[in-house]
């Protein structure tokens, strides 16, 4: 087990008991922030330049100063180094406001093995439920004072959603709007095989996050015979589609087995597209001969 790691920007790695932020940053005191979570693969994060250009459009958007992209590409580098290439890692880069009475924003990285829980969900699948959040499907980037489609470290919201499915039982909420399309996760974007079609939520009608997992794998979807789009669905929609995945860059593509009261069949697509991202899978649990 690689023990997990934190390094600041102009401080290096810090013990990991050491804070690495003042208790009276914006960040902590109101989740004034940006972060961006990559898979780090072969020692190396996977995409950096697609996450650090969505860092860069949500620090314009919410006026944070950001270092530069080589000081950025350092700390990832800094807190990286030596890791073993054989461990999968989740990578996160945090940019908060910075202290209360004025000063430079905090940055720093984090360094952790991927969770079991998150390996086993690429082999096994996901329950899901769809869950209101209570705004027509393009409300949000309709108000133009509010900034949509970033990776804002206030995830109350995303939060309390995993407890309400945690306490229901469920792996997994799919948020979907007062008018009755679905959204997105709460740390991931949906995924559907129409036809021969792969499908995602349009982000910029819709204010979710523009995932860069989504992206990648619908700007691939030739590679595996398929073409791809943009739609506005509904659950009942998807629940009749030829598969439903939910993306993220540390989990990968992990496949929707229940959603709501409907029980999914396995997608033939899985494999295929799993095959595609190239997110190691955990090997099957051995069983005993004759068994
Ligand atoms: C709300 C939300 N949507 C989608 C995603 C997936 O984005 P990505 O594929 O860039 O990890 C995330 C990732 O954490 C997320 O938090």
């Amino acid at each position: 087990m690689e023990a997990p790691r934190i390094a600041v920007l102009g401080r290096g790695v810090v013990p990991a008991g050491e804070p690495a932020l003042r208790g009276d940053d914006l960040g902590v005191l109101h989740g004034d922030g940006l972060f961006e979570t990559m898979h780090l693969r072969g020692g190396r994060p996977w995409l950096p330049d697609a996450h650090l250009a969505r860092l860069r459009a949500g620090a314009a958007a919410v006026e944070l100063p950001l270092p530069p992209e080589d000081a950025l590409v350092e700390l990832l580098n800094t807190v990286a180094a030596g890791w073993p290439a054989q461990v999968e890692g989740a990578l996160r880069l945090v940019c908060t406001r910075g202290p209360e009475g004025g000063g430079l924003p905090t940055v720093y990285a984090t360094l952790a093995e991927v969770p079991a829980a998150s390996r086993r969900a690429r082999r096994e699948g996901v329950t899901a439920v769809s869950l209101s959040l209570g705004v027509p499907a393009t409300a949000r980037p309709e108000l133009d004072w509010l900034p949509a489609g970033i990776k804002s470290t206030s995830y109350a919201v995303n939060a309390a959603a995993r407890r309400w499915a945690a306490r229901n039982g469920v792996d997994e909420v799919l948020w979907v709007s007062s008018d009755g399309y679905v959204l997105e996760g709460p740390s991931a974007n949906v995924v559907w095989l129409e036809g021969g079609t792969l499908c995602t939520v349009p982000a910029g009608a819709t204010g979710i996050l523009p995932g860069t997992t989504c992206a990648w794998l619908l700007a691939h979807a030739a590679d595996v015979g398929l073409a791809a789009d943009e739609r506005m669905a509904t659950p009942q929609r998807l629940a009749a589609a030829d598969g439903v995945w939910f993306t993220s860059s540390v989990r990968g593509l992990v496949e929707v087995r229940t959603l709501d009261t409907t029980r999914l069949a396995r997608s033939p697509h899985t494999e295929r597209l799993q095959t595609l991202l190239s997110h190691p899978l955990p090997r099957p649990p051995l069983t005993a001969p004759g068994r």
